[in-house]
């Protein structure tokens, strides 16, 4: 009787006090994730490598942090119900692989799925949330993508609560990434579950293409940029953001299109996660993935989601608001022909209520910096006048004079 009111009163006491980890994501994480360009024929030689390659390309330096696993890493689960890396393809073992990302001053992150499989096909944690978040945390994981396939009969707030539950009552601090596409309005419950929640489908690696699957579709940069809906940004902020899903840079996309990815997802405030080969990339890869300029744009301490201020002739014109009365602009051309933009600032209005910020251009002056020339660019006294090739970005950041 003693022990079955103080297993009650354990059992009361965890669910008073579960929640999430707090603090982990107070700007978008950044890292790297091996789906968009490995899919399932991950292993652990190329996170290893991949580990390296974020080191010496000065990844790791410019602000990337985590080396994600997604799909596919597993093997089967024992006869107790333990689930073990495949055998194969990690010999090593999770703890190993873990303890080598940190010892590159890094850290791992891995993935399962709130169904009884996941979207690979492999074994999924319903039904064993706790023993999993248990597993993880034994493993050294520090971040756990957690995906929606094969939920039939599940409700996804119930589900992710679970999940959030399980990995607090396991002890590691994990980032906790909620990935079911946006289809049950994570952005109204997410922010007390998780650190970041998909608001879409899966992008594809084309700046403006559709990819039919039959079943499901994967998007292209522009597409996904349009399902960002504006009302988003109401409820992203610091520790809990939208997510638009991992980038496609270095993954076959013209140098232009993947300098204006990388831009449009800084202007966003997005989780900044790699998912190219980072052990074989070019110096125009690497030069977009570490501009430092424009990573501070997504990294801004103030953690407001830009906004589109103007769309005219494939032409979108997004601001942010920085901190310390800054703001970023990107200009962004989406047409196949480079286009001519002039912008008077005195007339332009641009406010954002989120933040109670007006850039008052009328009264005002604004040093300007060209984030991708790394040159300034004058002043906000004299009329913008810029000629943007095709899928390509002018991105700038305003500080005042
Ligand atoms: C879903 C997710 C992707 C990826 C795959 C893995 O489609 O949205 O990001 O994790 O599953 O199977």
């Amino acid at each position: 009787m003693k022990r079955t009111l103080l297993l009650l009163a354990c059992a009361i006491a965890t669910n008073v006090y579960a929640q999430k980890f707090d603090g982990l994501a107070l700007t978008p994480p950044m890292g790297w994730n091996s789906w968009n360009h490995f899919a399932c024929e991950v292993n652990e030689q190329i996170i290893r490598e991949t580990a390296d390659a974020m080191v010496a390309s000065g990844m790791k330096d410019a602000g990337y942090l985590y080396i994600n696993i997604d799909d596919c890493w597993h093997g089967e689960r024992d006869s107790l119900g333990f689930i073990h890396p495949h055998p194969e393809h990690f010999p090593s073992g999770m703890k190993a692989l873990a303890d080598y990302v940190h010892s590159k001053g890094l850290k791992l992150g891995i993935y399962s799925d709130a169904g009884w499989k996941t979207c690979g096909s492999r074994p999924g944690s319903r039904g064993r949330e706790f023993q999993d978040a248990q597993t993880y945390a034994s493993w050294g994981v520090d971040y756990l993508k957690y995906d929606w396939c094969n939920t039939e009969a599940l409700n996804a707030e119930g589900a992710y609560l679970t999940m959030r539950d399980a990995l607090y009552a396991a002890g590691r601090p994990i980032v906790f990434s909620l990935c079911e596409w946006g289809n049950n309005q994570p952005w109204e419950w997410g922010k007390k579950i998780g650190h970041l929640w998909r608001t879409t489908g899966d992008i594809t690696n084309c700046f403006d293409c559709v990819v039919d699957h039959g079943a499901w579709k994967s998007w292209g940069v522009t597409y996904i940029l349009d399902m960002q809906k504006p009302f988003l940004r109401n409820h992203a902020g610091p520790d809990h953001w939208n997510d638009p899903d991992m980038m496609e840079v270095g993954n076959g996309m013209s140098v232009n299109e993947d300098r204006a990815h990388f831009s449009m997802w800084c202007m966003l405030a997005a989780p900044l996660i790699a998912g190219n080969d980072l052990r074989k990339m070019t110096k125009e890869t690497v030069d977009i993935l570490t501009n430092r300029e424009v990573i501070a744009v997504d990294q801004d301490s103030l953690g407001i989601q830009g906004f589109k201020y103007s769309a005219k002739d494939s032409v979108e014109i997004w601001f942010k608001p920085l901190a310390k009365g800054d703001w970023a602009m990107c200009v962004l051309n989406r047409s196949r022909a480079p286009q001519k933009i002039s912008f008077d600032w005195k007339t332009e209005a641009v406010a954002d209520s989120l933040s109670g910020r007006d850039a008052n251009f009328a009264t005002t002056t604004y040093r300007l910096r060209n984030l991708w020339t790394k040159k300034d660019a004058g002043n906000t006294k004299k009329t913008l006048n810029a000629t943007v090739p095709s899928h390509d970005v002018l991105m700038l950041r305003l500080r005042k004079m």
